[in-house]
């Protein structure tokens, strides 16, 4: 049979079941994390254009919401608030009764057990300017300044119920700060989930809908530029000196070579977040009929999974848990 081949890797894909004994890749609902938006006033929910199928919630819906994440075995919620009114200094983030702080109460109390509650710790949603941080006299966003302002901000998030805070405004010493707060607080158990390293990405394009920023200009000086890796890797390594219990990569889909390189270089869980502007992406495909959505979504996640995240933040995360159960 000369010409023929001796090596037949077909043969460990030739049924369901053999690909199933060999996959080397896991995805499970207890690595997906649903990124959740909470309304303040909301009287009902209010659907973001350009994310089909995710909502700005009222605190029910979202109660709800969190059920159901629950029910689908999740590892947890991502929590972002979108206040009434901004401010310049987004004073809404500190206040213990802002939309965050009591979704966060809601969340904690609804999830039990069940689910980690966590909180995004960022002043964005609530500037008026819709910077991370709050700016100086010349207009720009102030580092120091804004540190004080998370330190206040993680404690409010823990006192409400929060497991795990995830400081993403990519300010110079925001995690040691936190950590250094919550210690002071008597929170010695609340977990970091550091946005480490978060690219100046455009796929953050929806996202600015769904948390109705206001933002003009860019964030460029102080997210990381897209082409630079070795730099990704000395913003994990600082997070991880300050205090960080998992590192965050963000985006997913674009950065994937990277996520595997923090994997390969840390030895704390990394996540990553699959952000809107990827969900955006499929939805719209799936929408034209130009992809088949639901192996779209298995597919974008074992991928991410695959480059090296051990936590996924999803906007798909329980219809991606209810995919995984019915396969
Ligand atoms: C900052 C924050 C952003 C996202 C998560 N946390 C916006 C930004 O950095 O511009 C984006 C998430 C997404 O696009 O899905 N609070």
């Amino acid at each position: 049979m000369s010409g023929f081949p001796e090596v037949r890797p077909r043969r460990l894909r030739s049924s369901a079941a053999m690909r199933r004994l060999v996959a080397e890749t896991t995805l499970e609902p207890r690595q997906l994390i649903l990124p959740m938006f909470v309304r303040e006033g909301a009287r009902e929910p209010i659907a973001i254009s350009s994310m089909p199928g995710v909502y700005q919630h009222t605190r029910d819906t979202a109660r709800k919401a969190i059920a159901e994440a629950a029910q689908a075995g999740l590892g947890g919620v991502m929590l972002f608030g979108i206040p009434e009114h901004k401010d310049e200094t987004g004073s809404g983030g500190l206040d213990p009764d802002g939309i965050l702080n009591v979704a966060i109460r809601d969340a904690a109390s609804e999830a039990g057990d069940a689910l980690l509650v966590m909180s995004d710790l960022c002043l964005d949603e609530f500037t008026s300017h819709g910077h991370c941080g709050v700016l100086d006299a010349q207009g720009r966003v102030d580092n120091d300044a804004t540190l004080k302002l998370y330190a206040e901000m993680g404690v409010a998030q823990a006192a409400a119920g929060a497991h795990i805070v995830g400081p993403s405004g990519m300010m110079d010493g925001q995690v040691g700060v936190v950590r250094k707060a919550l210690d002071a607080a008597g929170y010695l158990d609340t977990v970091i989930l550091a946005y480490a390293v978060k690219y100046a990405s455009s796929f953050y394009g929806p996202f600015r809908e769904a948390v109705d920023s206001s933002l003009q200009g860019d964030r460029k000086t102080y997210q990381q530029d897209g082409g630079n890796a070795r730099e990704a890797l000395r913003e994990a390594d600082l997070d991880i000196a300050e205090g960080a219990d998992l590192v965050m990569v963000k985006p997913a889909l674009a950065y994937l070579d990277i996520i595997r390189q923090v994997r390969d270089h840390v030895n704390v869980p990394v996540a990553a977040y699959n952000i809107s502007g990827e969900y955006a992406m499929v939805e719209a495909a799936a929408a034209n009929g130009w992809i088949d959505r639901e192996r779209a979504i298995l597919e974008t996640l074992t991928s991410i999974r695959r480059a090296g995240a051990d936590q996924i933040l999803t906007y798909w995360a329980t219809e991606a848990a209810e995919l995984l159960a019915r396969r």
